[in-house]
């Protein structure tokens, strides 16, 4: 081994314990109902955990706007303020309401990148967007008709039409991309929330899912691109204004509502970092099990530099956590 270099750090190993704390603290509130309490304690757990990683980060990607929820707000700074000085996209719960409802689906995710690099939507709170995995990279285009992005994800896959599936949000705001999947003889998983969830599942392992289309969040188009820059599949979004306030304010912030964002327009670096633990369970994530004096968590961890995608089970002991003051 060299010793005149030091070896490079895999930060999203470190920002595991920040989604394990997340996740377990926003597992205490599953199933009651309570949205904003799942939200609120991720967010506590999340921001107290940050703080103990060796990172000077400022939080570019805050998820919250949108619906007022609780946040790590943009430009908070976290981390204990050492180097490096990274951007950081957080969604403390990507599935807040499935959380709440106890339904499956939900994780917490944080990602990291270089500092300067990832793309800030401003107030645009949705984008339209494509996802693939590896295969189908280079192959799909979001100016094009579904039907054709259906065939080339097909050829790429040495599949027939009728066995590619996309993951589509439930929003009537997707019924047209609904509608035009299922005229090209499609198939669909439609999903309630958790479309971060929804692009890794086109590119990560044996899950079914080889696309995913329609209108999502902007802060999730930018925390999965940078997924996808470590998973080796692509991301393109457009910005999807809901209103004419929000296309004036696209025109007076420089914000191109026609331009393509690829995954390197959304996160315009070679050091991307991801980490999600499941808060309930996904096709790739097993979630929250408490038992005993123990809590196991499922995460993954990936980084773009090496294409690594590690799976972490870990069971953490509850008096721990309480010291920790990630759960009361
Ligand atoms: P949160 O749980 O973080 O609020 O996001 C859930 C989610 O489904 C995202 O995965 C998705 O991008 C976005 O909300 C869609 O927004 P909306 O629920 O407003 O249609």
């Amino acid at each position: 081994m060299p010793t005149d270099q030091p070896a490079d750090r895999n930060l999203a190993l470190e920002l595991t314990r920040v989604t394990e704390a997340a996740a377990i603290a926003a597992a205490k509130w599953q199933g009651r109902g309570d949205k904003n309490s799942v939200d609120q304690a991720a967010v506590d757990a999340m921001r107290h955990m940050l703080s103990t990683v060796d990172v000077d980060g400022t939080v570019i990607i805050g998820e919250g706007e949108k619906d007022e929820a609780p946040m790590l707000f943009n430009g908070e700074v976290v981390g204990n303020g050492r180097d490096p000085k990274m951007d950081i996209a957080v969604d403390p719960v990507d599935g807040t309401r499935l959380s709440a409802l106890g339904m499956p689906g939900a994780l917490a995710v944080i990602a990291m990148a270089d500092r300067g690099s990832m793309y800030a939507p401003g107030s645009l709170v949705y984008m339209s967007k494509i996802a693939v995995g590896e295969e189908a990279k280079g192959m799909v285009d979001i100016n094009a008709p579904v039907a054709h992005n259906l065939e080339q994800v097909a050829r790429a896959k040495g599949k027939d039409v009728d066995e590619v599936t996309a993951v589509i949000l439930d929003r009537p705001r997707n019924e047209e991309t609904i509608k035009e999947v299922r005229a090209a003889g499609g198939r669909i998983a439609l999903i309630g929330d958790g479309d971060i969830s929804g692009a890794i599942a086109t590119a990560i392992g044996d899950s079914g899912i080889d696309i995913l289309l329609g209108i999502g969040g902007s802060p999730e188009a930018v925390t999965a691109a940078c997924a996808m820059a470590a998973l080796h599949g692509e991301i393109q979004c457009k910005l999807w204004p809901r209103d004419e306030s929000e296309r004036q304010y696209a025109m007076e912030h420089g914000l191109d509502l026609d331009q393509v964002l690829t995954t390197r327009d959304l996160v315009d670096s070679d050091n991307t970092f991801f980490a999600a633990t499941g808060v309930t369970s996904s096709s790739f994530l097993r979630g929250i099990r408490f038992y005993g004096n123990r809590v196991e968590t499922h995460s993954v961890v990936m980084r773009s530099q090496s294409g690594t995608v590690r799976y972490i089970e870990t069971a953490h002991h509850l008096d721990w956590l309480d010291e920790a003051r990630v759960i009361d």
